[in-house]
């Protein structure tokens, strides 16, 4: 058997550090080393494998995909991308759709269609306030887009155009609204800066000023889209609709995909305003449409809410066992743990060695973002795992 590690070390960039693991397999929602080790999975390839891994709907749509097409230019029309267009419309508010290949790419796209929205309605208004603690993704501007210094600070100077604002705080939204200005753009759910929730009434205050003032809504579903919070997007859960939208991650079950979505009076690109070499290639949009499908007619939502709401009591319970628990928060399969110290890291590595694969949010956080298909079994299994760490790391109560 090879040394993995040490082959990493000799031909990668250092942009990561990994657990002292290398997967093999995976089935469902677990996953299996080089050794035959068997891990439940609630990391879920950062809640990328929306209905488990190599699940047999996604398996048979890429293999058949695979055997017929995988790439032709955007210049020719393609079924799978048709088919995954017409259905993701169909089950939203948005009217319009563009294929890419990332969350990032797809964030990217989204604000190059909001500043053409800018010159053609805003007198070339261009600016787009984002929040603290959001995570739109890596590339030059999304670093900007995101509101946190560690992301940035790398690579300053930083794209123009961007400001960042407090989340669940209207008043600095107004604040920062000029006449430059032509979106807002949040996570309605922020994921990767602590699964922060937002404020009753916040995302309908938001949305009322960006309808004052005129300017696009933009909600980055990327995390929160397609089912993980408990219905289709978590925008439904807050009586709001976005003027554009952004999906990626779980949209084909591991297969990369990205997608803008926008309200039809938003959908201002003209033809050769924006591209990609590989967005909505067949391959991926088999995938997508496979998972969308299977996501849309099993009503796997309801089952993400239902499970949600036993897991998120089933750490509660932890909660009051363990009192170095501070809080658990989330909605849907998108929960976060919170100690009040910094004991994330050796929890992540205990309950690795443990059998389950959880994700280290902050020093003193855990997250998890299982397949949206598991059962009650699966988060019992999980919490079992987790008392047994956590009752191991330190004192219990009482
Ligand atoms: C809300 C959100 N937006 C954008 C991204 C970036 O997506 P990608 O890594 O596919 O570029 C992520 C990734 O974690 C995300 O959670």
């Amino acid at each position: 058997m090879s040394n993995w590690p040490e082959l990493e070390h000799k031909y990668f960039m250092n942009t990561v550090k990994r657990l002292p693991v290398t997967l093999v397999r995976g089935q469902g929602a677990r996953v299996w080393d080089e050794d035959g080790r068997e891990y439940l999975d609630f990391v879920a390839g950062w809640g990328v494998n929306s209905l488990g891994h190599c699940h047999p709907v996604v398996v048979q749509a890429v293999t058949e995909q695979v055997n017929n097409l995988i790439q032709t230019s955007n210049q020719f029309y393609t079924i799978p991308q048709l088919r995954l267009a017409e259905l993701l419309v169909q089950h939203s508010c948005l009217d319009k759709v563009f294929f890419g290949n990332s969350g990032a790419e797809a964030n990217e796209g989204a604000i190059k269609l909001a500043r053409r929205y800018g010159k053609h309605n805003l007198n070339g208004a261009y600016e787009v306030i984002t929040m603290l603690d959001s995570f739109h993704g890596r590339t030059l501007a999304m670093v900007a887009a995101s509101g946190q210094p560690k992301f940035q600070e790398p690579y300053s100077p930083l794209s123009a155009g961007f400001v960042n604002v407090e989340y669940n705080n209207i008043e600095a939204i107004k604040i920062a609204t000029t006449s430059q200005t032509c979106a807002v753009m949040l996570e309605p759910v922020q994921g990767e800066g602590g699964v922060n929730l937002p404020d009753e009434n916040y995302l309908t205050a938001v949305r009322a000023w960006c309808n004052q003032k005129g300017i696009l809504l933009i909600l980055d579903e990327i995390q929160t889209g397609v089912g993980r919070t408990g219905t289709l997007f978590a925008y439904e859960q807050y009586g709001i609709e976005p003027d554009i939208m952004t999906l990626a991650k779980g949209l084909a079950s591991g297969v990369p995909i990205g997608a803008i979505m926008a309200k039809d009076r938003a959908a201002v690109f003209a033809p050769g305003e924006h591209g990609s070499t590989f967005g909505g290639n067949p391959l991926a949009c088999a995938a997508g449409y496979a998972t969308l499908r299977f996501i849309v007619d099993n009503k796997i939502a309801g089952n993400v809410a239902k499970v949600g709401q036993y897991f998120t009591a089933g750490l509660e319970k932890l909660g009051e066992k363990f009192s170095f628990i501070s809080e658990v928060r989330g909605r849907g399969l998108l929960i976060a743990v919170e100690f009040n110290r910094d004991i994330a890291e050796s929890v992540v590595m205990d309950c690795l060695n443990g059998g389950l694969l959880v994700n280290r949010l902050k020093p003193n956080a855990l997250r998890f973002m299982p397949a949206l298909i598991i059962g009650k079994d699966e988060v019992d299994e999980a919490l079992g795992i987790l008392d047994r760490v956590l009752s191991a790391v330190t004192d219990e109560k009482g």
